[in-house]
């Protein structure tokens, strides 16, 4: 008998501080109670692009891994729905028209190094973006569409089109970190990793505030 709690919860717990910072940030709490302007958002889904491309190519790099494969699901690729969003949001240019801030480009990076040669690092950077998109992530695109009057097109990075169950889907990714063979060691790397990733997503809307002051 053991009671010691599941390693997602305690993933969860350690990061919820972490979670708080990044939800609070004034970027983002400034668009969800509709003081973020439309440019806002499309300035967000650009950085997203960069941060999503990064991810997505170290999943096809990390495919084979035997820890990491398990996590990776083309149901939760987002970069097709991105480009369609920008496509839509900044027209059929809109590739010669964005570029990374700085912390995108250090977050890229991050994912570059460390999510293509450490399994637990990926899982990290795989965790913070995609559980958060099928959480409070579905709840954004919904004010984002009633604020901007978008209907599919523009927001369909929040829309999972292949998860019809959002819930069911994150409660068989904890129990895969659950599972995951990682001893105590390298489940307090992993959470560091993921508190890492936080800490990137927060300074982007730091980044975005100044971008958007500075303009
Ligand atoms: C306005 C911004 C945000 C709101 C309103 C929000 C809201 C939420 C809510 C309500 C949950 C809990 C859902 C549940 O219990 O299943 C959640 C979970 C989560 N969020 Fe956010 N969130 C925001 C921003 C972020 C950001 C910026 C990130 C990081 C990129 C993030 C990552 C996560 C993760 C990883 C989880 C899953 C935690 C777990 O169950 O292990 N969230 N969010």
């Amino acid at each position: 008998m053991s009671d010691v709690i599941p390693f997602s919860t305690a993933l969860r717990e350690r990061s919820s501080a972490a979670h708080s910072s990044s939800e609070h940030s004034g970027f983002m709490s400034d668009l969800m109670t509709g003081e973020g302007t439309r440019e806002d958002y499309v300035a967000l889904v650009a950085q997203h692009w960069f941060i999503y491309d990064a991810l997505e190519q170290a999943a096809d790099r990390m495919r084979n891994d035997p820890v990491a494969s398990v996590f990776i699901s083309d149901k939760l690729t987002r970069l097709p729905a991105l480009e369609a969003d920008l496509e839509f949001l900044v027209g059929a240019q809109w590739r010669e028209s964005i570029q990374p801030l700085p912390t995108t480009q250090r977050y890229v990076d991050r994912i570059r190094r460390v999510g293509t040669t450490w399994a637990g690092g990926f899982v990290a950077h795989h965790y913070t973006r995609y559980l958060g998109d099928l959480s409070g992530g579905l709840f954004i695109g919904r004010l984002m569409q009633r604020r901007f009057g978008f209907e599919t097109n523009g927001i369909g990075f929040y829309l999972f089109d292949d998860i019809a169950d959002p819930k069911a889907f994150k409660d068989v990714y904890r129990a895969q970190l659950d599972a995951a063979p990682w001893d105590a060691a390298e489940q307090e790397r992993v959470v560091d990793e993921v508190l890492v990733a936080y800490r990137l997503n927060t300074e982007l809307f730091e980044d975005l505030a100044r971008a958007k002051s500075a303009a």
